[in-house]
């Protein structure tokens, strides 16, 4: 990362009032990879040791690892180093979106502040669910001010969600990811042989967010869903023709979206379709619903909104529900019935969007379209086709 700053060579100007002024301007370069591999673990494999500034292989490495991931992979991991003879700080972290908080990202910043990270020189590896990612991500922007990390996903949702992007976050104040940061991290590296030992409920509640990348800007996708969708959660993703094209349009359209607003000047986003009520439903739900769940669920209500106004049709809506069903995801709940808080919902995401609704909203399926006037009877409408679902 390289940064640039601009100072004036003079003294600075002088106002009206005589008083002086100094104006400095920076930008900042950022540049991170995505990378595909196979078997990140193999004794053969180099991709997680030189992920470090110098490209030369590591000697030592902090770790941090989700408890079950840990209970899974945890042997094959610490054989991994040792072969290697890198020395592994590893911190194993039992995550849940209720323990998604400031606590658990000071537990991180200890292990940090113990195992004696260089400031440049010892990316932090983060290996699990996003939840993990997040965390990690959020104590690696704030430790030293901004220490680098490498994320390694493990179930679908970080593998095509949490892991290409650069937020981070944790809930408090009984909201989703109301604290948090912009820190990228240097590598994402994506192992697809990770998503085996996935639960089927965790990979259908990933499956969630590429219903929502599909349906907003991608019919090639959703064509690909819709005839396999039950294939690949029944397969774990394992087969090796559609599993990997899916994720790659995944990860593509995900960064297609977020490269050119990585730091969301630009709040109309199309990948928050499918975030503009879920966010405080689920914090009420917790833990019922999944994230990924609340995402299919929103995706499904702001189908109905777009049928409401012709952007959909209704044979559209249906197709949505199909593949919903064929990922085993959920087509109904209570909260998605409520007019009066999902208008709340929609009156907390305005205030995310900067007081606007900006509601992403299919126009067709793979295109999108943003909207301003939803209205109270507009919600009534679509919550009775939610509760006839
Ligand atoms: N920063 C972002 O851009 C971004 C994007 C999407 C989601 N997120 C965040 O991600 C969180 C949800 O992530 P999640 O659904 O992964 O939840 P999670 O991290 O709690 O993971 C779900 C479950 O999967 C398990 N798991 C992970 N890998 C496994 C494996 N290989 N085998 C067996 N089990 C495994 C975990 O232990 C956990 O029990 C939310 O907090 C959301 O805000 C962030
Ligand atoms: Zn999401």
């Amino acid at each position: 990362m390289n940064d640039r700053a601009m100072f004036p060579a003079s003294w600075g100007a002088l106002d009206r009032s005589g008083t002086r002024q100094w104006r400095v301007t920076a930008s900042q370069e950022l540049a991170y990879e995505v990378r595909q591999v196979d078997g990140l673990f193999d004794p053969l494999s180099q991709a997680l040791l030189t992920c470090n500034e110098s490209g030369l292989p590591s000697t030592r490495q902090v770790v941090v690892i989700d408890e079950r991931v840990d209970a899974i992979y945890g042997r094959g991991i610490r054989d991994y180093y040792h072969h290697h003879r890198v020395t592994a700080h590893i911190l194993t972290l039992p995550v849940s979106e209720e323990t998604k908080d400031l606590d658990a990202a000071l537990v991180i910043v200890r292990h940090l502040e113990a195992a004696g990270v260089l400031r440049r020189s010892d990316p932090i590896v983060a290996i699990g669910g996003g939840v993990l990612l997040d965390l990690v991500g959020f104590a690696a922007g704030l430790y030293r001010r901004g220490v680098p990390y490498i994320k390694v996903p493990t179930n679908g949702m970080a593998m095509w969600d949490a892991a290409i992007g650069i937020k981070t976050a944790v809930n408090t104040l009984g909201r989703r990811n109301r604290l948090g940061s912009y820190h990228a991290p240097s590598t994402a590296l994506l192992d697809r042989s990770f998503l085996k030992t996935v639960d089927r409920r965790d990979l259908s509640n990933g499956m969630g967010e590429l219903l929502k990348l599909a349906v907003i800007k991608d019919a090639r996708l959703f064509d690909l869903l819709e005839r396999h969708s039950a294939m690949l959660l029944d397969s774990r993703f394992q087969d090796p023709v559609v599993a990997p094209e899916v994720i790659e349009h995944a990860v593509h359209g995900m960064l297609e979206e977020l490269a050119p607003n990585l730091w969301e000047r630009t709040l109309e986003r199309s990948v928050d379709f499918g975030h503009s009520f879920g966010p405080l439903l689920e914090m009420k739900a917790l833990p019922e619903l999944l994230h990924g769940e609340a995402v299919a669920l929103d995706v499904l209500f702001s189908c109905w909104l777009a049928r409401d106004r012709g952007l959909l049709q209704d044979n559209e809506v249906q197709r949505v529900i199909r593949v919903m069903r064929s990922m085993a995801l959920p087509l109904r709940h209570r909260f998605f019935e409520e007019p009066a808080l999902l208008m709340e919902a929609l009156e907390d995401t305005m205030r995310h969007r900067d007081g606007q609704q900006r509601l992403p909203l299919p126009r067709g399926i793979g295109r999108c379209a943003f909207v301003n006037d939803v209205s109270l009877d507009h919600l009534k409408a679509a919550a009775r086709k939610m509760a006839d679902a």
